[in-house]
């Protein structure tokens, strides 16, 4: 008898701590959004996370399963607003931009759910790309782990997001490890879109016999969604420039590393010409560093039906990328939270029209101001009639302006995100700026490094892993403005170039 108070006295408690004054409370919006006509509100659902990485709705449990780059899978009860462990992974390798990636909830309404995982490991030296499949059960436990497919990785450049499209097939979007040939060569499975059965086998349908090859010519895509009728988009990082949101169709090439973004230099046109190249839907210079995105079909919010939903890393804002109807073309950008939030990692839609999305402020390269004691966050987005103040308006990007001429704006456009606004990088991973002798010495060799950019180089004794990329797509006056930006702030202070140092090393 006693044993069966404590019991229910137990059990009482998450109800008591989750009853709803508690839970509207903490519901308090953080920012109302004011579109053409419909108000959203923004609030805080699960904080104090380590970089989650990818969201799916448990329609079973009403539930947001999420995955955190460390290797710990969490689910977030969107009643209550609990968070529970569902599973830690222990094989998983994390380091820097590794780790636990991109999964896929596939939930069908009578056979087996699955649960695809895409996280990268290490054996001796060796770093790979995993795909995983697990067993779902309706109470959502994970078991049964079966590996699908083994990839070559490296210490960037992985890739990966999984789905499970209209079709019943997964799809998943592989990095090219940083190689300078696995995204070209079709018997590679760096840099693709894969397409597999539910079991991990080849469809007979793919258009290459025997081959997951559906699609090639990817760098890095940190983005991968479908609409209701089944058509694919990624997004992807570029180098210096030309991040890009792609339509994914069957045996297509999208050009990397020959091609960035749009053919439209010489040297592209002429590789084209060749052989077709498949040129995105859309393109950013300077980069934002776009990461998840999630294709919003519902009527609830309007203005946005029909829309990607993309959460951006760098430029650390969520983008309403409106489509064509026939889904071929992106017609407008909006750009809401900008600076805000931080660093967006990932967005979902559920089928009640409500968006999830999270920051990424504890990730390898935390932005000015942030990581903030809440983070990180998932929030969610949800239509109201309640009309509360403050509100915020998206931005239409073409509004925005492109950065000036200023060395200090075309810096923070495009070197910042590395070596950071202060030019004291990044410990063990972006150079400073700041003292360097490379930057107050003879302007060749630091004008060299700019346009060509850097690889394997020690500094200061320090080995960096990832390169430096080449610049050389900036204009003679944005080389001299950013140089000499660079030259005399962050406490250097040497002597400005011009124009005649440039002209030899172009
Ligand atoms: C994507 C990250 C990234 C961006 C963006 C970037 N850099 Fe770098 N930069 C690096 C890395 C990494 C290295 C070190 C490479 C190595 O050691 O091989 C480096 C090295 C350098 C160096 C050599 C420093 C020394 O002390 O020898 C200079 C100078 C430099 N960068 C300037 C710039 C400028 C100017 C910009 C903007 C136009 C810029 N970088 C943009 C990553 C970046």
């Amino acid at each position: 008898m006693k044993k069966q108070t404590y019991i229910w006295l137990v059990s009482l408690i998450p109800l008591l701590s989750s009853c709803s004054s508690e839970t509207e409370r903490e519901r308090k919006p953080i920012n109302n959004i004011q579109l053409e006509h419909s108000i959203l509100s923004l609030t805080k659902e699960a904080t104090k996370l380590h970089v989650p990485w990818d969201l799916q709705y448990d329609r079973v449990n009403n539930a947001i399963l999420f995955s955190e780059i460390g290797g710990s899978i969490r689910r977030l009860d969107t009643k209550t607003k609990v968070v529970t462990l569902v599973d830690s992974l222990t094989d998983v390798y994390h380091q820097r931009t590794l780790g636990l990636l991109g999964m896929a909830l596939y939930q069908p309404e009578q056979q087996q759910a699955y649960l695809y995982l895409s996280y990268t490991s290490k054996k001796d030296s060796l770093i790979f790309s995993n795909l995983y499949r697990y067993d779902y059960n309706k109470a959502g436990k994970l078991s049964n782990p079966k590996l699908l497919l083994q990839i070559p990785g490296n210490t960037g450049h992985n890739g990966s997001r999984v789905i499970v499209s209209t079709d019943k097939k997964v799809y998943w979007a592989t990095g090219d490890a940083a190689s300078d040939t696995f995204a070209q060569d079709s018997t590679s499975l760096n840099g693709k879109i894969l397409r597999l059965n539910l079991d991990g086998s080849i469809p007979k349908d793919n258009p290459i016999k025997n081959s997951y090859v559906y699609a090639w010519g990817f760098r890095n895509m940190q983005g991968l969604t479908h609409d209701a009728k089944g058509l694919i988009y990624t997004s992807e990082h570029g180098d210096a420039i030309e991040d890009e949101i792609n339509l994914i169709q069957p045996l297509k090439n999208y050009g990397w590393p020959q091609i960035e973004g749009m053919i439209d230099t010489e040297k592209e046109k002429a590789i084209a010409k060749k052989s077709p190249r498949q040129e995105p839907i859309k393109s950013w210079t300077p980069v934002v560093a776009p990461s998840g995105m999630a294709y919003y079909g519902s009527n609830v919010i309007p203005e946005w039906q029909h829309s990607l939903l993309l959460a951006t890393l760098k430029n650390q804002s969520l983008r309403i990328l409106k489509l064509s109807a026939d889904g071929q073309q992106i017609v407008d950008e909006k750009i809401l939270f900008k600076d805000q939030l931080g660093r967006l990692r990932s967005v979902l839609t559920l089928p009640n029209g409500d968006i999830y999305f999270c920051s990424s402020n504890r990730d390898w390269n935390p932005q000015k101001g942030f990581p903030k004691p809440d983070d990180d966050v998932i929030y969610r987005l949800r239509i109201t009639d309640k009309a509360v103040a403050p509100r915020i308006k998206p931005v239409a990007a073409n509004a925005v302006s492109s950065p000036t001429k200023s060395g200090q704006a075309l810096y923070e456009a495009y070197c910042a995100s590395c070596h950071k606004a202060d030019g004291k990088g990044l410990t063990n991973t972006f150079p400073p700026l700041a003292n360097s002798s490379l930057v107050k010495g003879d302007p060749a060799p630091l004008l060299r490094v700019i346009l060509h950019g850097l690889k394997d180089k020690t500094i200061a004794k320090v080995k960096y892993e990832s390169a430096m990329p080449s610049f050389s797509f900036l204009k003679n006056e944005e080389v001299i403005e950013i140089t000499n930006y660079i030259r005399t702030h962050f406490g250097n202070s040497a002597p400005k170039i011009n124009q005649q140092h440039l002209t030899s090393l172009r």
